[in-house]
């Protein structure tokens, strides 16, 4: 497909990083357009990025990367709003509907929080798909709608653009197929192109670490997390990531409604420590990162400030914040088998029972169950009873108790001589730039 007026040659340029050679900013500016523009063909890119996959890229190139992506589309500019814009993105876990009661508990102290969210996949749940399970709730909206909403309420939670680094959309579907998508310089300049092209001035990176994450061990979070803290900070992002725990769920629900259930509970003061403390935990830096360093967000989640501008940021688009939230036509318990201690609540096991029960999609296209999930009763270290029950499972289609059902067998263990589990440390290191 390469033509003679084309600045280089997509094999060099492979086989240049096959060989372990350092790209040059000329050669990635070159590939990441013309992949773009479809002169890199697909299985060009995919040989390119299994090169990058194998054997690394360093600062400068994941910089110059990142940098040609967010130059493959638009960039938003929110200088010309009155107030600080901070954002905060998770890499996704289950149970994590954080970003629900986070963005309109940080829009209190008069902080813009422009979440530009998307759709999940797999075993994770996509912040859209919860809040679509909200009457009438629209996830689409114009950049002008967008900016009006961050002036007039201060949150907004939405679908991302696709005007925001097309070359991200197209390679990250390509990765998804081609067994590259764990590459850290992949993974690191795919979330923060799109994070600097929004244009937040401060961002807060959640970074997983866990069975129910993408990165499953402690130490390729922490360089994750490292790189795209370097990435943001050279762009000049106020940039912090916090490695938070994903081994089990956050929280006692998994799928759409039953996750909008529980950030009710906590917008209303109440709700699971663990969702109340990251919740916390997460404002706190979104604040202090935007220099609102007296804010108390735990008073304004007592006092029910998030809640007024939670309501008002729903309205702003079209939902229904007093409606009753839908709920799947059957559910079925799990219950303990004998007595003893829950010594494991496995976060991927729950995610892919969640997933089966309809509250996921195996595909882009699938439609998903807005009442469908996982509702967990018990957490690790709690003593049972034999008989007790452990977990509800809800779904429209019955059918999909029995591999559901099959999951949970092993996303739960109750050990009879088993031992209370420590308490559970969620955020485990903070990185700054
Ligand atoms: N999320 C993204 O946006 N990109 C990745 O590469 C991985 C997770």
């Amino acid at each position: 497909m390469s033509s003679t007026t084309e600045a280089f040659d997509a094999v060099d340029v492979i086989v240049a990083k096959r060989d372990g050679r350092r790209l040059t900013g000329a050669q990635i500016d070159w590939v990441v357009d013309a992949y773009t523009r479809g002169v890199v063909a697909d299985e060009q890119m995919s040989s390119l990025a299994m090169a990058i996959l194998l054997n690394g890229m360093d600062r400068v190139e994941i910089a110059r990367w990142t940098a040609a992506m967010i130059a493959s589309g638009e960039r938003l500019d929110f200088s010309s709003l009155s107030r600080p814009t901070s954002d905060k993105h998770s890499t996704g876990g289950v149970g994590d509907k954080i970003t629900l009661p986070l963005a309109p508990l940080v829009a209190v102290f008069d902080v813009a929080v422009p979440q530009l969210s998307g759709r999940g996949l797999g075993h994770t749940g996509g912040t859209l798909d919860k809040l679509e399970s909200i009457p009438g709730w629209r996830a689409a909206l114009s950049n002008d709608e967008m900016m009006r909403q961050l002036e007039e309420v201060g949150a907004v939670i939405c679908q991302a653009g696709s005007g925001l680094a097309p070359a991200d959309r197209k390679l990250y579907a390509l990765r998804d197929v081609t067994g590259t998508v764990e590459a850290i310089p992949l993974i690191a300049s795919s979330i923060m192109s799109k994070k600097i092209a929004e244009g937040t001035g401060s961002l807060v990176l959640d970074v997983k670490v866990g069975s129910g994450a993408f990165m499953k061990d402690e130490t390729r979070a922490r360089e994750l997390a490292q790189t795209m803290v370097e990435l943001g900070s050279d762009a000049g992002v106020t940039t912090v990531a916090l490695l938070t725990d994903m081994s089990t769920p956050l929280g006692l629900t998994a799928g759409n409604a039953l996750e909008v259930r529980e950030s009710l509970e906590v917008l209303a003061g109440g709700g699971p420590a663990d969702v109340v403390e990251l919740t916390l935990s997460l404002a706190r830096e979104m604040l202090d990162a935007a220099g609102r360093r007296d804010a108390d967000p735990a008073a304004a989640l007592a006092d029910g400030r998030a809640m007024d501008v939670w309501r008002r940021m729903i309205r702003a688009q079209g939902g229904d914040a007093d409606a009753p939230l839908p709920v799947a036509r059957e559910t079925e318990q799990v219950v303990a088998a004998t007595d003893g201690i829950v010594t494991t609540v496995d976060a991927y096991a729950v995610g892919i029972a969640a997933w089966r029960l309809g509250a996921g999609r195996a595909r882009k296209e699938d439609p998903v169950q807005a009442g469908a999930g996982v509702e967990l009763h018990v957490r690790q270290g709690d003593a049972v009873r034999a008989g007790q029950p452990l977990v509800t499972m809800h779904t429209d289609t019955p059918d999909r108790f029995d591999r559901a059902r099959a999951a949970l067998d092993t996303a739960l263990v109750v050990e009879p001589e088993g031992r209370p589990a420590p308490d559970r440390r969620i955020v485990l290191g903070r990185i700054t730039g």
